[in-house]
């Protein structure tokens, strides 16, 4: 007799996603067996401010539902709404954009980051990404069948790019450099001899700039300054990442967007394909498109606190470094992550396993976002409130002392 099971076939995922990977989300399924087993974890791992004590702006909420109510259900612009794309475009001209082509709002900066990168790369192209990389970039590059181009961003050097790496790595296949000011997983900020550098590279090789800018607003010391690399090079194509989740605190709500710049030739025809791609898609979340010039427009008393409380949790990280053997950092400046360096016998994926199944400490390891051969590292977000980070540290340092 045949029964059911026989004609269960295999559904067989495409070969092409063996290339795509995401180690924040993977060591988070060792984190959930740990906590089955009833331990609380201590979760220095996702960069959501919204976890820990960084709540939302009220007037972006009021607008959210006010837009609910006067019945902005439906599907939006593809684009993005009108009052929206206009306060991004007031944004952006603010902090010194010039040659404004096109404004795209998505679902979160990702989805706009995939769409850019679709429209642009063949199967075999290559992106110069940096290493260490946050993993978005690697998988959608992966699902296109297109490659990371891994760049070495210089940890001796405060973690800003390479530039002679950069450039020997150009070759005939390479269509754009990807920069992450401030940068997830090291918090630099890249300076400004930094990205003249970088857009002289492509202003010789007639490559794309991505600049992931998401972080820009979460700037800790003020002797730090950001720069947009868009503002140094007009004449350059350019497509500017950013939007609500990290400094509007608002992940949830998937709103981000893409501004780009350069000369309207060279742009034109590349734009038109992104659109495309942002039209079959329909929309992004409509009614929350109508906080986006709340937010931006609106008061930023709440990034006072935000940058206060980070900067606290950023020093306490510092020395807690400072006084950990076998563990170096170079201090972050920006964004809410620091990359500290290991000096550990074992794969860095071996340390933070264990370090969540015998402490309950969840962090990531270096190798998941990509590091020099030889070298360990993890990252920590250092979004938790101080008692947490401090509890979180100690049993790091008991881990270590146990161990080596
Ligand atoms: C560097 C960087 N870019 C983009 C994103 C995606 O953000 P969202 O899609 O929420 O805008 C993140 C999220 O952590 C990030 O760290």
């Amino acid at each position: 007799m045949t029964t059911a099971a026989s004609f269960v076939t295999q559904i067989a995922p495409a070969t092409r996603m063996a290339n795509v990977s995401y180690a924040i989300r993977d060591l988070a399924v060792v984190a959930d067996q740990v906590a089955r087993q009833g331990h609380k974890i201590l979760y220095l791992n996702i960069g959501d401010p919204c976890t820990y004590d960084f709540p939302t702006p009220p007037h972006m909420i009021e607008a959210a539902i006010k837009a609910m109510r006067d019945g902005h259900n439906g599907y939006g612009d593809s684009l993005g709404e009108h009052s929206a794309v206009e306060a991004i475009r007031r944004r952006a001209e603010q902090r010194g954009f010039k040659n404004i082509q096109g404004i795209m709002v998505g679902f979160g900066s990702g989805e706009v980051i995939d769409h850019c990168l679709t429209a642009l790369v063949n199967p075999g192209d290559n992106v110069l990404t940096p290493c260490p990389d946050y993993p978005l970039y690697g998988a959608v590059l992966g699902k296109l069948s297109a490659e990371p181009n891994s760049y070495q961003l210089n940890e001796e050097n405060g973690w800003q790019p390479d530039l002679d790496d950069i450039a020997a790595r150009i070759n005939s296949r390479t269509r754009a450099i990807l920069l992450i000011n401030p940068n997830n997983p090291t918090g630099a900020i890249y300076s400004r001899k930094t990205l003249e550098g970088i857009a002289e590279l492509a202003r010789q090789h007639n490559l794309l700039i991505l600049a992931d800018e998401i972080y820009d607003s979460l700037i800790l010391d003020e002797e730090q300054q950001h720069i947009s690399i868009a503002t140094l090079a007009p004449d350059v194509p350019v497509i500017t990442f950013n939007g609500l989740s990290k400094a509007y605190l608002v992940p949830g709500w998937r709103i981000g967007w893409a501004v780009a710049t350069g000369p309207a030739e060279s742009l034109h025809e590349y734009l038109e394909a992104v659109y495309k791609l942002l039209r079959a898609r329909l929309s992004a979340p409509h009614p929350f498109m109508y906080a986006i010039a709340p937010a931006l427009d609106g008061s930023q008393e709440h990034l006072i606190e935000v940058r206060d409380k980070l900067r606290r949790r950023r020093d306490l990280t510092v020395e807690w470094a400072a006084r950990t053997p076998r563990v170096t950092l170079t201090a972050p400046h920006g964004a809410f992550y620091a990359f500290p360096k290991l000096d550990i016998p074992e794969e860095d994926k071996q340390f933070v396993t264990e370090l969540v199944q015998q402490k309950h400490v969840l962090c990531v390891h270096g190798s998941g976002f990509g590091e020099k051969p030889g070298t360990r590292h993890m990252r920590i977000v250092y979004l938790p409130p101080e008692d947490v980070l401090g509890e979180a540290y100690e049993r790091i340092t008991e881990f270590m002392a146990e161990r080596y």
